[in-house]
């Protein structure tokens, strides 16, 4: 199916209405894995949404990438609990491991590292997310082996 084809389909099912265009931009960040402006074009046009609001909507959700990513997902917690924990430490093991810097994907594609706001597990911090996958409780030491565990699964 081509990408205006999946744009149409997806705003035939949650609805023209503008408060439907988080729902929307969500169903196709799902569908194509980031949000091109090629898609974010489309989305104004079929929903007669101003560009820049479809843009400003979809660059204030850390959860909806408008670049492409990684085909696993790492986001770190960035929010004070975790940052108290330790989360530094972990960021650095991460971009040592993967050999990239926060924010870009490792040259075959299998990773990108981002930081995100608080995920939700204050309490068993720092915390990330790889795709839909909570680890908690993480220490810098243990990254190495987190990591080529995701790599064998994956
Ligand atoms: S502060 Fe990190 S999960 Fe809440």
């Amino acid at each position: 199916m081509s990408v205006l084809a999946t744009v149409k389909t997806v705003i035939d099912t949650e609805g023209t209405a503008r408060h439907n265009l988080l729902p929307v931009l969500t169903s196709l960040r799902s569908k194509l894995g980031s949000l091109s402006p090629e898609i974010l074009k489309n989305v104004s046009q079929i929903m007669d949404i101003p560009m820049a609001h479809v843009y400003g909507t979809a660059t204030f959700y850390s959860f909806l990438e408008t670049k492409p990513m990684g085909k696993n997902v790492i986001r770190l917690c960035r929010t004070i609990s975790c940052d108290m924990h330790g989360k530094r430490d972990v960021l650095n093991a991460l971009e040592d491991v993967l050999a990239v810097k926060n924010g870009e994907t490792t040259t075959d594609g299998l990773f990108t590292l981002t930081e995100t706001n608080c995920l939700g597990h204050c309490h068993e911090g720092p915390v990330m997310l790889v795709n839909d996958e909570v680890f908690s409780s993480l220490k810098p030491e243990n990254i190495p082996a987190i990591i080529d565990e995701i790599r064998k699964k994956r």
